[in-house]
């Protein structure tokens, strides 16, 4: 059976032959790529649409403890020794989750080209180059470093940080994988096409990362060059520091194969996850899905009981992931306005949300792990999150704090 044959089956099982509503319109070669888009589709996600709510509105919930700021200042010496030592030996690498689309902060182009320099540039990547290779100097050796695109910005990146000639780190320790992308589809589950002959799609989230690592090979690169940890951070906190010794050696030194930095919430509506134990595991709540109830709850000292949300900086045991990493991942459904056409083949651009998208978050690893040690950081020198282009969380404010800690612009 010939490609084009196998992906008019495969939609015909999944009941989505709509797909095909324009096929006798599209050329070829636009139904080759169509056939070839619906073979790369697991349309098994879209039996999550049907399930209703996600995974983290179930469960008992408690609050886990974090190692506190007054903890890690005590230990501090030991946890850097442990964590130096580490990262001379190569034990870490570095992973930088660049796949998403950046929506907020109102751009197509990646959000790391954003440029946050007033008399100099400060591109958002090249923050995460500089953080690191500070650490590179440190410690003697330079710290293999991947990146995680999507199809949606995968070009654009790549060409921008040879463009910036990789902000003075060894191209040869850069290594660029792209994640995978899931469908969007309608509130019956029917896929939206994005054109006659394009099913419309989105980055299937940030929990994407391990899968398409081992699918890119990368798994195997990491056991061949003797490394143990990842280091795992979002693109969009120009404060994270990245493999940093005290966090590295808090956790080798606690067990757990598994940790996090946290910050304290500014405020209970903050747009952070927070720590838990759900059903006696570690557990992230996303801010999405946290209900009024647990945002509200008080422990003991009277502080809200899910205070701790995490910045998007964690640290997995390669070895631990890899056992777990097949697992079955609750599909975590949003409700978004997704440009699509209509059945006439007219373009549409939604004013309210007009389907779901289906994400992984890269939280949802934890609780399949032995232990995650949740660490505090102090939230002004390593939290300054750019999602927007003014307001909390913006522009403004991260270079505000940038500045605030010596960073000038
Ligand atoms: C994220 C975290 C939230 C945390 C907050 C802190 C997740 C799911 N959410 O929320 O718990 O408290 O930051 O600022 O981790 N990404 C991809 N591919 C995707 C989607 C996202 O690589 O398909 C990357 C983004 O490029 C970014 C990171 O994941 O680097 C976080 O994604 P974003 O959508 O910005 O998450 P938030 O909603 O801000």
């Amino acid at each position: 059976m010939d490609r084009q044959a196998m992906a008019i089956r495969k939609l015909q099982e999944a009941h989505q032959e709509h797909v095909l509503r324009f096929w006798d319109e599209l050329t070829g070669d636009e139904r080759e790529a169509l056939a070839s888009q619906v073979m790369g589709i697991d349309f098994s996600v879209l039996e999550a649409a049907q399930e209703g709510p996600a995974a983290s509105d179930s469960g008992t919930v408690r609050p886990l403890p974090a190692l506190e700021l007054g903890e890690v200042e005590r230990e501090k010496d030991r946890f850097e020794a442990a964590g130096l030592k580490a990262l001379q030996e190569g034990r870490v690498c570095a992973v930088l989750l660049a796949g998403g689309m950046g929506t907020r902060l109102g751009s197509s182009a990646p959000k790391g080209m954003f440029d946050l320099g007033k008399t100099r540039h400060v591109f958002i990547f090249q923050r995460a180059f500089e953080v690191l290779l500070a650490v590179c100097g440190r410690i003697g050796r330079p710290i293999r470093f991947f990146i995680m695109t999507s199809e949606l910005n995968d070009k654009a990146t790549r060409a921008f940080i040879e463009e910036q000639n990789y902000f003075g780190y060894d191209p040869a320790y850069v290594t660029f994988f792209t994640q995978d992308m899931a469908p969007a589809v309608d509130f019956a589950g029917h896929v939206l096409m994005e054109s006659k002959g394009r099913i419309a799609t989105a980055p299937n989230g940030n929990g994407g990362w391990l899968t398409s690592m081992a699918r890119a090979g990368l798994l195997e690169v990491m056991h061949r060059e003797g490394i143990e940890w990842i280091n795992v951070f979002g693109v969009d906190n120009v404060l994270a520091r990245i493999c940093d010794p005290v966090f590295v050696g808090a956790t080798l030194l606690s067990g757990c194969a598994t940790s996090v930095k946290v910050v304290r919430k500014a405020f209970p509506e903050e747009k952070m996850g927070v720590m838990c134990l759900k059903d006696g595991r570690p557990a992230v709540i996303e801010y999405t899905e946290l209900t009024d109830e647990l945002r509200n709850e008080k422990n003991d000292k009277g502080e809200p009981a899910y205070n701790f949300g995490v910045t998007v900086n964690y640290l997995f045991h390669l070895g631990e992931a890899e056992k777990v990493m097949n697992g079955n991942f609750a599909l975590h459904l949003a409700r978004k306005k997704i440009p699509c056409i209509d059945a006439a083949g007219c373009p549409v651009t939604p004013d309210e949300p007009n389907g779901i998208k289906f994400e992984l978050f890269i939280f949802d690893l934890l609780s399949q792990m032995p232990g995650c040690l949740p660490v505090e950081v102090v939230r002004e020198q390593e939290f300054a999150p750019v999602k927007n282009r003014t307001g909390v969380d913006s522009v403004e404010s991260a270079r505000r704090l940038l500045e605030l800690n010596g960073i000038s612009l």
